[in-house]
């Protein structure tokens, strides 16, 4: 059975201190995830550690927020998905609209990411989503179809199914304007029918699908409620211990 998934996308945030603090003011509530639920921080490279140690007591996980398309070698300033795997990370987040806007990162690079993740057994929180223009011309599933098409039709079923995929319309993100549960709903039953085609609903029906793109604590509980929203990946309400509670506790059982 999939699971349902809040995943807090710290991005470029906190210092040490702010970060301990934060995940200490989480911990605080001791909300335990159920079986079929996952709790996951995705932190900025140098709290990797820390948080790790912190929260697995707890039953929480870590995620990176990218990761190279390198394997190894001279390519400074990079980290590895083997370097993420050596010290127990075992998420990471590939494709966020931020690394393909500010970073060029291209399906290319993307593939290469997935690819490598897949190899060593790191799962991939895969990002997807549409830019406002695109959704006012109603293009958004042709969109995302190309953009899942591109980076995810070379991998088989099986692997398919050790991907979650995050939906984060590009307007919604850090706008404070949050896609309705309807449009989300619409959407996430789009995505799944395009893995449905290519992979069977076997696959389909077990893929993470999240939402992302201004999830709060006030709007979670309506968001994860629809069907195929399976959770979210969480950017500013992360940063605010309350409000990321209260969307966990939102999960789905
Ligand atoms: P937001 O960011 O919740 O601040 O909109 C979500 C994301 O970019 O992952």
């Amino acid at each position: 059975m999939r699971k349902q998934i809040a995943a807090a996308n710290w991005k470029m945030n906190l210092t040490l201190e702010g970060a301990q603090g934060l995940l200490d003011d989480i911990l605080k509530e001791a909300v335990q995830p159920g079986a079929n639920q996952q709790v996951i921080f995705a932190v900025p490279f140098p709290y990797l550690m820390m948080a790790k140690e912190r929260v697995t007591q707890q039953g929480y996980a870590v995620a990176a927020q990218n990761c190279s398309n390198k394997k190894s070698g001279a390519y400074t300033g990079e980290v590895s998905v083997e370097m993420l795997r050596s010290i127990g990370i075992d998420h990471c987040i590939i494709g966020h609209s931020e690394r393909r806007e500010y970073y060029g990162e291209i399906d290319e690079i993307l593939q290469q990411k997935l690819a490598l993740c897949l190899d060593h057994g790191v799962t991939p929180i895969f990002c997807c989503g549409e830019a406002l223009d695109v959704r006012e011309k109603g293009k958004q599933n042709d969109f995302v179809r190309e953009q899942l098409e591109k980076a995810l039709f070379e991998f088989s079923g099986s692997e398919m199914k050790k991907i979650v995929i995050a939906y984060e319309p590009i307007w919604a993100i850090g706008t404070g304007k949050t896609a309705t549960a309807e449009q989300a709903q619409q959407m996430h039953a789009f995505i799944r029918s395009v893995l449905a085609e290519k992979w069977g609903l076997d696959v389909a029906n077990d893929v993470s699908i999240l939402y992302g793109g201004s999830v709060k604590g006030a709007n979670a509980n309506e968001l994860f409620g629809s069907p195929d929203v399976d959770g979210g990946l969480v950017g500013g309400a992360s940063l605010n211990a309350s409000e990321f509670i209260q969307i966990i506790k939102a999960l789905k059982h």
